[in-house]
């Protein structure tokens, strides 16, 4: 089975597509990433120009997707949309850059995959719309430069340190996202409700926005859970007990840690004495890759003050202690 929180999209999200916002002012939270992008996009508008190059980063799961789309609806404009690892040579790239039309939005997802040799073909793509490409081979290739219509390129990394610089320079506008508030969360859960027609308590919604790690795409995915429990076991009406049993069940805790990141936390305590130790020590101790821990894990481990990170390592905190039940050892 699927980790439940894990922000990462399953296949099972395809529903998501239903209950995704398509306009600023139903997409809840980020107050100030929405407001500069509806001036930008307002402006851009006024001017009969494309929006500015946008870089949307932050950890999986926290709207940049549903954002990107919501931009190209915002701006009346159609969204061609690649992702970074899918393209491996320069030919993907020039392809995808060749079929764009005027004031088109260009969504990259994971634009961090793109390999350099192939990024470079951006470069002149985003400042001045041409396309610079050698065709033929050897002794017979020549460059040619075919102009491109004008476009905005949105792209979307949960690593915004792993792009070059030359790369995230040619963004005129930079978005971070960041984690949820649960009053925001607990928005984003009625939201659902009405959308899918399936009625949840209030004290049910932030009950459910409490364990979802800051992430809408878990607050969803925990309230289908959830109403299967409702519908089973209930009246199909999603209250607080039956939320709370259900959480109980697929092992959801309070602060909407799970399995794996327990084993993490004590792995660190009784393996490691608490830290500090290095990633990949973690990693190859839990058995899990390297980058889904600073990608998925981590990021809001780190942020809710269970771990922290030094110049030696990752170390677990004294709250962490206190949350796993573990005597806090008293460190010479
Ligand atoms: N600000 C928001 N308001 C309401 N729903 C949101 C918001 N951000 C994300 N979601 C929901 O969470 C799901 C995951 O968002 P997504 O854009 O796919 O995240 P990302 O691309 O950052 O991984 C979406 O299907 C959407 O329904
Ligand atoms: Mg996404």
């Amino acid at each position: 089975m699927d980790r439940i929180i894990t922000s990462d999209e399953l296949k099972e999200d395809i529903f998501e597509k239903n209950i995704r916002p398509d306009n600023l002012e139903e997409y809840v939270g980020q107050s100030e990433v929405k407001e500069n992008l509806s001036i930008f996009i307002k402006a851009a508008i006024m001017r009969e120009e494309p929006l500015d190059h946008v870089l949307l980063y932050g950890p999986p799961g926290l709207g940049k997707t549903t954002l990107s789309n919501i931009i190209a609806n915002e701006l009346h404009s159609n969204i061609k949309t690649a992702s970074g690892p899918a393209i491996e040579k320069s030919g993907d790239l020039a392809a995808i850059l060749s079929s764009l039309e005027p004031g088109d939005v260009l969504f990259i997802d994971e634009i961090h995959r793109i390999p350099r040799f192939v990024e470079e073909i951006l470069y002149s793509a985003m400042e001045d719309f041409t396309l610079d490409i050698i065709v033929g081979s050897d002794s017979s290739s020549r460059n040619i430069r075919i102009d491109l219509p004008p476009f905005t390129l949105v792209g979307a990394t949960t690593r915004a340190g792993d792009l070059t610089g030359p790369l995230r320079d040619r963004f005129g506008i930079i978005c971070k996202l960041n984690y949820y508030t649960v009053e925001e969360l607990q928005q984003i859960a009625m939201r659902t409700s009405r959308v899918l027609d399936c009625p949840i308590d209030e004290d049910a919604a932030l009950e459910l926005a409490r364990r979802s790690r800051g992430t809408p795409r878990i607050t969803n995915r925990l309230f289908k859970r959830v109403r299967d429990y409702a519908l089973v076991m209930g009246n199909g009406n999603i209250d607080l007990s039956i939320t709370k049993l259900a959480l109980d069940k697929l092992k959801v805790d309070e602060l909407g840690l799970d399995e794996t990141d327990y084993h993490l936390l004590k792995s660190i305590i009784e393996k490691f004495n608490g830290g500090p130790v290095g990633i990949e020590a973690i990693a190859s101790s839990i058995g899990e890759e390297q980058t889904t821990i600073e990608d998925v894990y981590e990021p809001y481990l780190l942020q809710i003050g269970l771990l922290k990170r030094t110049t030696r390592g990752r170390m677990v905190t004294e709250k962490a202690y206190e949350h796993l039940n573990i005597p806090y050892p008293i460190k010479k």
